[in-house]
């Protein structure tokens, strides 16, 4: 069942590259094209949509929270980032003009099928991305768009979370061609981009593995982590310290780059391992940020490990571990940079002796709100 592997966490970070092929599968003509014949909403609702608001929760909310800089680039549509939870309690601005897309591998997240009940009673449309076929998420909203990533068993999230990231992507994708923000040249452009993630995917598997492997098992003793990211970078920091905090039980938190100066910096002490990830230098303003966020730390003793593009030198000088990745457009980047921290985190708990595939204290599917 495990398909040769130890843990169902291992498989499933080894199922990514097809969760991604499988999640593009059929949804682009020959003509470069995104057909998603499943949008059973209307194409002159979705041209007026003004507002996307994401519902989610844990992982799935920060897949959302890469839509986020994705959609708003692609779209120019505002799009709002909720925890499930937090939406449903308070009095959230909705209208018919709001499209609620909620993200969901189980589609069976309590928190989230109050709250995308609580859009509908707005006039809201509600798309869901979700994983499981016939799921409650997928029976209550208007249209669903499907992951393909295959039945998820770890109770961490990996393989979802990346089939998640892509269906996101098509949806930008999607509303920017409908909506004519983008010429069909640069849609194709970005499609094909998608297109080879999974040969990346293979890629960085099979360069970086043995590596990030062997660094989780020699941390295991670590008591506290850190992770940095910028733009994109941010939400994988977010998933990079969860996915530590759910399976290794250690202390990691995750910050937007940009703010250690303004708390963070104080935890950092000797030793203190700092994950960041680094964008490419072909964007060099985000780059050379990034690459001032980790001198500071360092000056200040920390161990730094460094996610950074094949062939970016600059961070050489600064890191005293760097995990190379293939290069991608900046929006994408998160397919790829998160793979190292789940193989981290696995290996880490691994080394610790415990379950990576039922950690303490959670359940695969949160049905209770
Ligand atoms: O099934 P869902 O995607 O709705 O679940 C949402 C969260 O409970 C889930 O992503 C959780 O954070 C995972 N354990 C993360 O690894």
């Amino acid at each position: 069942v495990k398909g040769g592997y130890e843990t169902f966490m291992d498989k499933e970070i080894h199922d990514q590259p097809t969760a991604v092929a499988d999640t593009l599968l059929g949804r682009v003509n020959d003509r470069g094209e995104l057909v998603l014949d499943e949008m059973r909403i209307d194409p002159s609702v979705l041209r007026s949509v003004d507002k996307i608001i994401v519902v989610a929760c844990g992982t799935a909310a920060y897949a959302g929270h890469v839509a986020k800089y994705a959609i708003e680039h692609w779209c120019r549509i505002p799009v709002e980032i909720e925890l499930a939870h937090e939406f449903r309690y308070r009095d959230p601005i909705v209208s018919e003009k709001t499209l609620t897309v909620a993200i969901s591998q189980s589609g069976e997240t309590m928190d989230t099928i109050q709250a995308i009940r609580h859009a509908r009673e707005q006039g809201s449309r509600v798309l869901a991305i979700v994983n499981t076929y016939g799921s409650t998420i997928a029976r209550e909203a208007d249209a669903v768009l499907y992951t393909h990533a295959g039945p998820e068993v770890a109770v961490a999230s990996t393989k979802a979370f990346l089939a998640q990231i892509t269906a996101c992507y098509l949806l930008g994708l999607y509303l920017a061609q409908l909506r004519g923000n983008k010429w069909p040249d640069e849609v194709a452009d970005y499609l094909e981009n998608l297109g080879q993630m999974p040969a990346k995917l293979e890629r960085l598997l099979a360069e970086q593995e043995d590596m990030v492997r062997e660094l989780g098992a020699q941390m295991a003793d670590q008591t506290s982590f850190l992770f940095l990211g910028r733009h994109v970078g941010y939400p994988v920091a977010l998933e990079g310290a969860l996915k530590l905090k759910e399976v290794a039980y250690v202390h990691a938190e995750g910050f937007a780059a940009g703010e250690l100066k303004h708390g963070p910096i104080a935890l950092v002490e000797e030793g203190l391992p700092v994950f960041v990830i680094v964008p490419t230098p072909r964007r060099p303003v985000l780059h050379d940020k990034v690459i001032s966020n980790i001198q500071e730390v360092r000056a200040r003793g920390a161990r730094t490990i460094v996610i950074a593009e094949e062939g970016d030198e600059a961070v050489t000088p600064f890191a005293d571990t760097v995990i190379r990745i293939p290069a991608t457009p900046t929006l994408m980047w998160p397919l790829l940079t998160v793979v190292p921290l789940q193989i981290f985190a696995a290996a880490l708990a691994k080394a610790k002796g415990l379950d990576v595939d039922q950690p303490r204290n959670l359940a695969k599917s949160v049905t209770v709100e």
